[in-house]
């Protein structure tokens, strides 16, 4: 495991608003959180959606979800626990497992489905929107699967341990970069009483999602199962939080597209037209 020495911040970012995610369910009956609904895209540009789905119950996740289309964005889901096995339109196939990632660029069209491959146990983990910009919405859709020990992981002098999911954080690259929406996607272990710092550029939108335990960053505590939109202060150049008790939680920022979002269910566009023009390639078939 790498070692990392923690960025010193000249000021952190605060908590502008702490966020209860909504009780749901999607596919085929699959129980889920959603975290960041569509009231929240325009001010957590470039993200679009963020599930958190945790349950040791199969009826909340067995049905998984059967084939369905995407076009216009990427989805990056991040199994903490569970077996889900993935399959896709042109002949793709994978599975993702305790503490592993898939990350899709949906582009054009792809039809896929994800499938639990447990009747029992713990499935739990996050699915993460991430809009395109405009000029690449309409290319070729990829994936690629990162199986947990191919995610870079560092630990600190005071025991925060932190998976590097995408971009870069405290000197150590992630599984992935991606250019124009920058996105930074942390898993974080922060023992109770220690205390963890992260640069996050200024240009990006930003929010925690804690899952275990509670946090303090300046004034506010986050709670587990809440979202913490950080604010984009000006001067702030990242986050320092401190562990109430032992605590988990994702970090995530992106720099903000600044166009259009029109999303119709598995479609997010920039126009309505364009919207109009999935839903007919789809229903004709036009998705690879
Ligand atoms: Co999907």
């Amino acid at each position: 495991m790498n070692t990392a020495t923690q960025a010193t911040l000249h000021q952190s970012r605060s908590i502008e608003r702490i966020v209860q995610g909504i009780a749901t369910s999607d596919g085929a009956g699959v129980s889920l959180t959603r975290v960041l609904t569509g009231k929240l895209q325009r001010r957590l540009d470039p993200f679009l959606m963020l599930d958190a789905f945790g349950s040791d119950d199969p009826d909340d996740y067995i049905a998984g979800f059967p084939d369905h289309p995407h076009r216009g964005f990427e989805t990056i889901t991040y199994m903490l626990h569970g077996r889900m096995r993935h399959r896709d339109s042109a002949g793709h196939e994978g599975l993702l497992q305790n503490g592993g990632m898939q990350w899709m660029v949906a582009g054009r069209g792809a039809i896929h489905s994800e499938i639990p491959e447990q009747e029992e146990g713990v499935m739990e983990g996050f699915q993460l929107w991430l809009n395109l910009p405009a000029q690449t919405k309409m290319a070729e859709p990829w994936y690629r699967d990162f199986p947990s020990e191919t995610i870079p992981q560092y630990v600190t002098q005071n025991g925060v341990t932190v998976r590097v999911i995408a971009g870069s954080s405290n000197g150590v690259a992630g599984a992935m970069t991606r250019e124009i929406t920058e996105p930074l996607y942390l898993d974080i272990h922060v023992p109770a009483g220690a205390e963890f710092s992260s640069a996050i550029p200024q240009t990006h939108n930003a929010f925690i999602y804690v899952y275990r335990g509670a946090v303090q960053v300046g004034d506010t505590r986050v709670e587990a199962q809440r979202m913490g939109i950080l604010s984009n202060t000006e001067g702030a150049d990242g986050i320092t939080l401190t562990a109430t008790e032992d605590a988990r939680l994702i970090l995530i920022a992106g720099k903000p597209l600044n166009e259009p979002i029109v999303q119709y269910g598995p479609f997010v566009m920039n126009t309505q037209q364009e919207i109009s023009q999935a839903l007919d390639d789809f229903r004709s078939g036009r998705f690879a």
